[in-house]
């Protein structure tokens, strides 16, 4: 037995050797966390080589016990660190991997957005006004018939006060079908002199085809001072019109009736298509409505305790849509509405 001891721990040497080149290999090959599963199975399973030779050691005699055991142990050991070496590299790559930036991919297209034509058009008028002097007013789209009617002198049975031309709500107020009221309102907080606009929605229970849209948006304009005569609302429309449609751009007011001014007109400006000569889009008069207008009714400023002996005014209320449907040469209104990108992208 003791001559045989040399030859042995000699050959366990040599074996141990062999496992350990065959597991570097195995280690080195293995590219994925399933391979390298595989490989400690292999190097450290039940039917791995190693396996086989703890099995052996409780069979020694005491004599050879000691070193091949220290031999074998010393074997798994290595096996053991060389396996969460590659477990730990393995991880590491994989994060990489995922982090990983390819600069040779194509960017991500940063869509941008286009200001709505709407809300191009009612900076653009906010704009002009501003410069005139004007300052932005707002007021609530839920109204009170006060405000929406009787401020404005529009008397009991007046036809815009019936459920086909507004819409009323449970509450019995409702969807304010102009901007006018907040003259109104603006007049009740502050005293004069005053230059406003206000823009904002309007609803009318209106059937929706080209022209026509359930809501929609206008803006009102009110300028209340001493002495102010219609030549000062003249100017400032043809001042208007000039900076929108161009300098070439006609006038021209026609006598109108509106509750809340007197003498009231609509405004017409000569036809931006045909500049004038008529065609189809002015129906062949030459001219297109474009706004309503006057003078402050004296019965609005009584009922804002204003002195019609003292204050005189202007004011007029145009629809967003129109005014951008001209410039543009848009011809269906439910384009502003339906979101269509194809169409929103032109502007
Ligand atoms: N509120 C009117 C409408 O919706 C437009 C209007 C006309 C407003 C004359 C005014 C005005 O302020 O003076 O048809």
């Amino acid at each position: 037995m003791p001559a045989k001891l040399p030859q042995k721990i000699k050959s366990l040497r040599k074996k141990i050797e062999k496992i350990e080149k065959q597991a570097r290999v195995d280690l080195e090959q293995a590219q994925t966390q399933q391979e390298l599963e595989n490989v400690r199975i292999k190097c450290l399973g039940r039917n791995s080589e190693l396996a086989q030779l703890l099995k052996l050691i409780p069979e020694l005699s005491l004599k050879y016990k000691p070193e091949f055991g220290r031999l074998v142990n010393t074997l798994k050991r290595t096996l053991e660190e060389s396996l969460s070496g590659k477990n730990v590299l393995l991880r590491k790559l994989k994060q990489e991997q995922a982090l990983k930036i390819d600069i040779t991919m194509p960017g991500m297209i940063q869509e941008s957005g286009t200001i709505h034509p709407l809300s191009q058009t009612l900076q653009e008028i906010m704009q002009i006004f501003l410069n005139l002097g004007f300052s932005v007013a707002e007021g609530p789209e839920i109204e009170t018939d006060y405000y929406n009617f009787s401020a404005l002198n529009i008397p009991e049975g007046h036809p815009s006060r019936e459920t086909f031309h507004t819409f009323y709500i449970d509450t019995g107020d409702l969807l304010r079908s102009q901007t006018s009221p907040v003259q109104v309102r603006v007049m009740e907080k502050q005293k004069p002199p005053l230059r406003i606009i206000a823009p904002g929605r309007v609803y009318r229970p209106d059937a929706t085809d080209a022209s026509h849209s359930f809501m929609f948006h206008q803006i009102e304009g009110l300028a209340v001072d001493r002495n102010i005569s219609f030549a000062d609302l003249k100017g400032t429309l043809s001042v208007f019109i000039n900076a929108v449609f161009g300098s070439k751009t006609k006038m021209r007011f026609r006598p109108h009736f509106f509750p809340f001014t007197e003498p009231s007109a609509e405004v017409d400006i000569s036809c931006i298509i045909c500049g004038g000569k008529g065609c189809r889009v002015c129906s062949f008069k030459g001219w297109l409505e474009i706004l309503g207008a006057g003078m402050v009714d004296p019965n609005v400023f009584s009922a804002v305790k204003y002195d019609p002996q003292h204050w005189q005014g202007f004011a007029f209320g145009m629809g967003v849509e129109r005014i951008a449907m001209l410039k543009y040469g848009i011809t269906d209104i439910r384009l502003f509405f339906e979101n269509d990108v194809r169409f929103l992208r032109q502007f």
